[in-house]
């Protein structure tokens, strides 16, 4: 589902997840591992408040394992915890809680002092819309929780969900707003399919992606889509064109003339690298910080 963010929204949202804050021990950020910094929040820091957090990087199975370990070492580096899932499975999930644990060791030693039995640690999952909130709740809840409905100012009783003994969760995510300053972002989340392509160019979408693929993951492109030639220089816009072209080519998206149906071979490009056909792809990577 796609959002219309406005100031409003925003205000909403994030007084929403202030109130949750006060609930719980710590914050389970959800990113999205092929694109963990367009699909963070601007303002995570200052929402957040300083509460303890464990950063998740999901759909890991769709991300280039490789650059999700080096996202891994930047956050630790940065000071934060964090680690990878894949919430469609459930592989790692089981990770969470035993990290969880370990981020509030302080917390924990303190009540074994007090003489008191630890309590179960209580957790709040906050990420964009489409990071797989409610998967993961699934996931860790262990069954399906009723979905609540996906906006910011959706409310209803928050209740707890057991995660094994020692976790617990608020039924209902914090639903957080993506970056919108850099137009490269919408590219990227649009690319993912977090947002509906519809809102920006299919063709404009599809010529970042080629770009991206021609830049990292070559061989697969070449494999995927039968072309041989890549782009002479990825600055040059024609040469990225007259690669999605020689894909057009590829996969008869020809109209009269001979031409090539852009919009179409944009769609079947966007589709096969959303369902993993093209491999592993992160679209983002630690070195593109660097630039
Ligand atoms: P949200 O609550 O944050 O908005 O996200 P939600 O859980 O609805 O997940 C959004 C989409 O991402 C869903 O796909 C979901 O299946 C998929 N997804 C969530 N986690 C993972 C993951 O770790 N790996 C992969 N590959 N996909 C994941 P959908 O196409 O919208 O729905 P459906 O195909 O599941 O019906």
């Amino acid at each position: 589902m796609t959002i219309q963010w406005f100031p409003g929204h925003m205000t909403k949202a994030r007084r929403q997840i202030q109130e949750k804050l006060k609930l719980i021990d710590l914050t389970i950020e959800l990113l999205d591992a092929r694109i963990p910094i367009s699909s963070s929040n601007p303002m995570i820091d200052e929402i957040l408040k300083g509460k303890p957090r464990l950063i998740v990087l999901n759909k890991a199975d769709l991300a280039d394992s490789r650059t999700t370990e080096q996202w891994i070492a930047y956050f630790n580096k940065a000071g934060h915890a964090a680690i990878s899932v894949d919430s469609s499975t459930g592989t790692r999930v089981n990770e969470i809680p035993v990290r969880a644990k370990q981020i509030l060791h302080e917390m924990i030693a303190r009540q074994i002092s007090k003489g008191v039995n630890p309590r179960a640690v209580r957790g709040l999952i906050v990420g964009i819309p489409n990071v797989g909130k409610s998967t993961l709740i699934n996931r860790l809840a262990g069954r399906h929780i009723a979905a609540t409905g996906d906006r910011p100012g959706v409310t209803k009783g928050q209740q707890w969900i057991k995660v094994g003994t020692e976790m617990e969760l608020l039924d209902t995510p914090g639903i957080l707003w993506p970056k919108f300053e850099d137009p490269l972002v919408g590219y990227r989340l649009a690319m993912t399919g977090a947002i509906r392509e519809q809102i920006l160019n299919v063709e404009d979408v599809a010529f970042f992606a080629v770009k991206v693929l021609a830049k990292r993951y070559w061989d697969a492109t070449s494999e995927r889509f039968g072309v041989t030639e890549p782009p002479k220089d990825l600055e040059d816009a024609d040469e990225i064109v007259r690669v999605m072209e020689d894909i057009g080519r590829k996969r008869g998206c020809l109209i009269s003339g001979g031409r090539v149906d852009l919009e179409k071979v944009s769609g079947i490009i966007l589709r096969e690298l959303r369902s993993g056909s093209l491999g592993r792809i992160s679209l983002e990577s630690p070195e593109d910080l660097l630039y």
